[in-house]
């Protein structure tokens, strides 16, 4: 099909964060991509139309939304106050009230995993996310919540910043006894699984781990051997790690927050396989060879 007979599809942010510089080459050769963010992102050239918008803004979405077919969702802080998420929760909800109206024909919404009833409850990052969602459930569109566990891939800000800490201190944190577990899901198979659920017409939600589910301290452990090194952990309670992070993010840092320390250790992350893709899902080990790589190389030069 001709570039421009192509539906349109609408990204609405994310194109230019971890998971949409995954979607957008899968997406490209089916569809024509309206990229509505704030900031315009490498990825973003040739094919791909950047809108300037912020959701949690007012966006003119008639406009935004004009010869529109699908609309994929990724937008979402991963750390903010309860007052942007609620601001970002409303504007998701003007979103869905234009798409409602201009019938588009599908909406992917990319959400995350059940998490211990009590964040469920309360927290503002849940919340409203959770919000969205059962709003997006009753709008009478064909949706599809996707909600896929840890991700890994090019440019992820969880399993390369891990494997920088073992890499550069002698010690790395362990949460409790490590024994709960992880199903890691390659961030490319993410896109081909919403690009399937694009052109399709199931609705509902779909929880998605990796090929495989590793109790967490053997997936540090394989991390530490990828490095070429023995693992070496400083051992502490969930109850000082929260502490810790909670410090950690006092001081600016963004590398874990509070709350993904409980996620993590509530043991609810291991995801089961997603077996619905054509080709195998990834595994994680060849990706942690390479960041292996690219760090003993940096070392090295
Ligand atoms: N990373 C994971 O391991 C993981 C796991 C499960 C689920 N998820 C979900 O997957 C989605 C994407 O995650 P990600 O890791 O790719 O996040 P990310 O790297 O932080 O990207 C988020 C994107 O959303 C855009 N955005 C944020 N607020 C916006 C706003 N108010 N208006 C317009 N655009 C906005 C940002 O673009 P601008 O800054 O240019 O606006 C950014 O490109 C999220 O919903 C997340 O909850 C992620």
């Amino acid at each position: 099909m001709a570039g421009s007979e192509r539906p349109r599809l609408l990204l609405v942010g994310g194109a230019g964060g971890f998971v949409g510089r995954a979607l957008l080459p899968e997406l490209e050769t089916e569809y024509a991509i309206r990229s509505l963010h704030r900031e315009p992102a490498p990825v973003e050239t040739g094919r791909v139309e950047w809108l300037r918008g912020d959701v949690a803004g007012g966006v003119d979405w008639g406009r935004a939304l004009s010869g529109v077919q699908v609309v994929v969702n990724l937008a979402w802080y991963r750390w903010a106050s309860p007052e942007r998420f609620d601001r970002l929760s409303i504007g998701l909800a003007r979103l869905l009230d234009a798409a409602t109206r201009a019938r588009v024909r599908r909406f992917l919404q990319v959400s995350v995993p059940p998490a211990p009833e009590a964040m469920e409850r309360s927290l503002p990052y849940l919340t409203g996310k959770r919000r969205f969602d059962r709003a997006l459930a009753a709008s009478g569109l064909s949706y599809r919540i996707v909600r896929p566990t840890m991700l890994f891939g090019p440019h992820d800000v969880l399993v390369s910043q891990m494997m920088r800490l073992m890499h550069r201190y002698p010690f790395f944190p362990m949460f409790g006894d490590g024994e709960y577990h992880v199903s890691p899901v390659a961030v490319d198979d993410l896109a081909r699984l919403l690009r399937r659920e694009a052109g399709r017409e199931t609705v509902g939600t779909l929880d998605v781990g990796g090929p495989r589910r590793y109790r967490y301290r053997e997936l540090t452990d394989g991390m530490f051997a990828a490095l070429g090194k023995r693992p070496r952990y400083w051992r502490m309670s969930p109850r000082s790690a929260l502490r810790l992070t909670r410090t950690m993010v006092f001081l600016g840092s963004t590398l874990l927050y509070p709350y993904e320390v409980e996620w993590l250790t509530s043991d609810l992350l291991g995801l089961p396989p997603f077996g619905g893709l054509d080709r195998p899902m990834q595994p994680v080990e060849p990706y942690l060879d390479a960041v292996a790589a690219r760090l003993r190389g940096r070392r090295a030069g």
